[in-house]
């Protein structure tokens, strides 16, 4: 069973006191905080088991190459991928775009062809693809979310044609939340012949995300943000796409036989995974996400669901508030406004009781104007919230509107 006081007491941070206040942490959205079972993992490999991979014949190296490699088999059975050569470690959601952009955009897509993205995209899954649309004159199509901020079925079918090589398509906002129907989508954009990437970011962070029940033919997401370290992310792409793919960065560990003249390039993974990798966090994110598996994604998600409910409606019962973005199909990010506040008072305010939340636009610059905003203040959830922190950035809010 889920016990969200025992899962807080993994994560040391939430001790912490801000301005004298306890830590009210709303902001898992733009990264998650650590469990302890992570922050033991990365001291315990620089503290004894630190080496470069898949270069040395010494036992130090072994273990380091051992952990790495388990941490793709993670990877692969977390996202129930066919094979551990579909796991491709990056920076991040936003490098993993990138390299999709650079290895397969740039390398397969003509003139004419045509790429398709929603109006809810961050701009990792926006500014990549305008790279692309310039370079090889391509079109970049944006399809209609409503004015509530939900999907909209017929904008997304009413773009699509058989031009669109590509849909790149959040699976849940970042900014206002919004869960998107991936997995019809990819049914739909297949039957156009179009391959479909999937920034899966937040969503992954409390839903089950299975590459082979999808049919997707990409999907990236950040260590960061599923409880792990910063500085990694994976790409998950079909294998054999893969290997159509020519590498994106060059150097040490991507090759198969070089000489002067000449390189050969070894299979996915390694072929993009140039140079010494992150290697303590991606044993970090191993240990994350076997730290979300112990407690099971359905819990997890069953979780996410009672504190989204409970959060939409103590939001929506504040009549100074509005909220942006209303659908039901929704994760636990919570984008609003107060009228006639600033929302950086508002950030101030909050932080200065220990509510951390985020303003601004989000790397969603786009959607926000869509929603006819210059930003918004956003609260969003990890599964180490509780029903108390939520009282508490209500009541935090009620105070902010006595300062004005
Ligand atoms: N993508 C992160 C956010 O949504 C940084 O805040």
């Amino acid at each position: 069973m889920f016990d969200v006081e025992k899962i807080r007491q993994d994560f040391p941070i939430l001790k912490s006191k801000i301005h004298g206040n306890d830590l009210v942490f709303l902001d898992s959205a733009a990264s998650a905080q650590k469990p302890k079972s992570v922050i033991d993992e990365v001291k315990k490999i620089y503290e004894g088991e630190y080496a470069n991979v898949h270069r040395g014949m010494y036992q130090l190296s072994d273990i380091a190459t051992y952990k790495f490699e388990s941490a793709r088999k993670t990877v692969k059975e977390f996202l129930n991928a066919k094979s551990e050569n579909e796991i491709i470690f990056t920076k991040g959601a936003t490098e993993s775009i990138n390299l999709v952009a650079y290895s397969y955009a740039l390398e397969f897509l003509q003139e004419g062809d045509e790429i398709l993205i929603s109006e809810a995209e961050h701009h990792a899954n926006l500014v990549p693809w305008q790279f692309v649309r310039d370079k090889k004159n391509i079109t970049l199509r944006v399809f209609k979310i409503n004015d509530d901020g939900s999907y909209n079925k017929k904008e997304f079918e009413k773009c699509l044609n058989e031009k669109t090589k590509l849909v790149a398509t959040t699976a849940m906002s970042n900014a206002i939340g919004t869960i998107f129907p991936v997995k019809d989508m990819v049914r739909k954009a297949h039957s156009f012949g179009a391959l479909v990437l999937i920034d899966a970011s937040q969503y992954i962070v409390h839903n089950k995300t299975d590459v082979s029940d999808l049919n997707c033919d990409f999907l990236v997401f950040s260590g960061h943000k599923t409880y792990g370290p910063s500085g990694v992310g994976c790409l998950y792409a079909k294998e054999e796409l893969l290997n159509k793919m020519p590498p994106h960065h060059f150097g040490g560990d991507m090759v198969e036989n070089v000489t002067f003249e000449k390189t050969t390039f070894a299979k996915a993974p390694s072929r993009f995974e140039a140079g010494t990798p992150a290697i303590a966090q991606v044993i970090g994110l191993k240990a994350a996400l076997d730290y979300m598996t112990n407690i099971g994604i359905d819990n997890i998600t069953a979780h996410k669901s009672i504190i989204t409910d409970y959060t939409y409606n103590a939001l929506a019962d504040l009549d100074f508030i509005k909220m942006i973005g209303t659908t039901k199909e929704r994760g636990g990010v919570f984008s609003f406004i107060i009228k006639g506040i600033h929302n950086q008072d508002t950030a101030f305010i909050l932080d200065r009781q220990g509510v951390a939340i985020r303003t601004g636009t989000h790397c969603a610059q786009p959607l926000v104007n869509r929603m006819g905003l210059q930003g918004t203040i956003r609260a969003s959830l990890g599964l180490y919230n509780n029903k108390a922190d939520i009282d508490k950035l209500v009541a935090a809010l009620k105070k902010v509107k006595t300062f004005f």
